[in-house]
């Protein structure tokens, strides 16, 4: 037996003696803060999640905060699952998340869904996720904060109906928390902060994200969001995505665009601004979707901000986007001659 699932068994078989003879387990994922991430069916028909943390110490510290976390969630209304609970797994003293399963997640539904599925999951992204989170708070800065990537939530039938739950509470974005370990540098603080608790950020990140999985649906998901922001009130949200140059892009002059990106900064806002000029790019050229990895590969940062070096390397990529579109219209214009 693969040395997790054992591992896993013999923490049931501790923590869950009645339900052990019925169980059956199997990996679905590795996470960034769990090393593995298990499903087990226990004897009464329900599916669990068994989430192995893989840097149990740090997280250890902030256990109560990721318990208020997710308590604060529910009562807002947003949509998680039912309970969570922790568990110290001897011999090693690794720490155990279980937690109700919620469905498949979302980047796997999204990355094979058609128009209609695509607008109906970003429906309801807003209305069980972010509209319940962002009317905590009349202002544009929330006191508790998520990480809004189509992977940190799943697709659940609730018995009535299709829901998205938001599953991910490690780190807990509560107390101006950003990572595990803490970030100490001010500007790398400052774009968490944008990106976790700050309603502007939420928001571009959702449609950065999502764009990112599929640059084909982009407009698609700018129409939903706007549309979901507008019914729940979320006027300045709006008025900064229609000011932000990479949702207002023109495609026009190709030196002027360049131009442009070279004028990005790569910090604060900017940096957002950049990736997501990224994926607006590759959802108008029809560029090939791994250069856009690439971009979000050189742009990623957890200590401090990316390095002036792998911010060039990003905007190279991003150009050489442009340079398929000439491809793609000089082999056009051939087939029309
Ligand atoms: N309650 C749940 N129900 C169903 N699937 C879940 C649940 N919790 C986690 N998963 C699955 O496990 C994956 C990783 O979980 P989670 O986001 O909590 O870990 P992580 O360490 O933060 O990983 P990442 O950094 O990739 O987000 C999710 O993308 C999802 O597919
Ligand atoms: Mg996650």
């Amino acid at each position: 037996m693969n040395q997790v699932v054992e591992k896993a068994h013999l923490f049931i078989v501790r923590e869950f003696p009645n339900i052990v003879r019925d169980v059956s387990i199997e990996i679905v994922k590795k996470g960034h803060y769990t090393s593995n991430v298990l499903v087990m069916r226990i004897c009464n028909g329900e599916d669990k999640v068994m989430k192995i943390i893989a840097n149990s110490h740090e997280v250890s510290q902030v256990l109560d905060e990721i318990l208020d976390y997710h308590a604060y969630l529910r009562n807002a209304g947003v949509s998680v699952p039912n309970s969570i609970g922790f568990y110290k797994f001897e011999p090693g003293g690794d720490l155990v998340e279980v937690a109700q399963f919620c469905g498949e997640s979302l980047d796997d539904i999204l990355s094979k869904a058609d128009d209609d599925s695509c607008r109906q999951i970003v429906y309801m992204i807003c209305r069980d996720v972010m509209n319940p989170l962002f009317q905590t708070s009349s202002g544009l800065i929330l006191d508790i904060g998520l990480d809004p990537i189509p992977r940190n939530m799943t697709l659940f039938f609730n018995g009535s109906n299709f829901i998205v739950v938001y599953i991910d509470f490690i780190p807990p974005k509560i107390n101006g928390i950003l990572e595990i370990p803490e970030p100490e540098d001010s500007q790398t603080r400052e774009m968490g902060f944008l990106r976790h608790y700050d309603k502007r950020g939420l928001t571009l990140n959702l449609l950065m994200q999502l764009s990112r999985l599929r640059p084909d649906k982009r407009d698609l998901f700018k129409e939903v969001i706007f549309q979901e922001m507008k019914h729940s009130g979320e006027y300045e949200v709006i008025r900064f995505l229609e000011e932000t140059p990479s949702i207002n892009f023109k495609f026009d002059d190709k030196g002027r665009i360049q131009h442009q990106i070279e004028k990005l900064t790569g910090f604060g806002l900017d940096y957002y601004i950049l990736r997501d000029v990224a994926c607006e790019i590759c959802a108008k050229t029809g560029s090939d979707c791994s250069k856009l990895e690439k971009v979000f590969m050189h742009t990623h940062f957890s200590s401090c901000p990316p390095s002036h070096d792998n911010i060039k390397k990003a905007k190279f990529e991003i150009i050489s986007m442009l340079e398929t579109t000439t491809l793609n219209n000089q082999r056009q214009m051939s087939l029309v001659m």
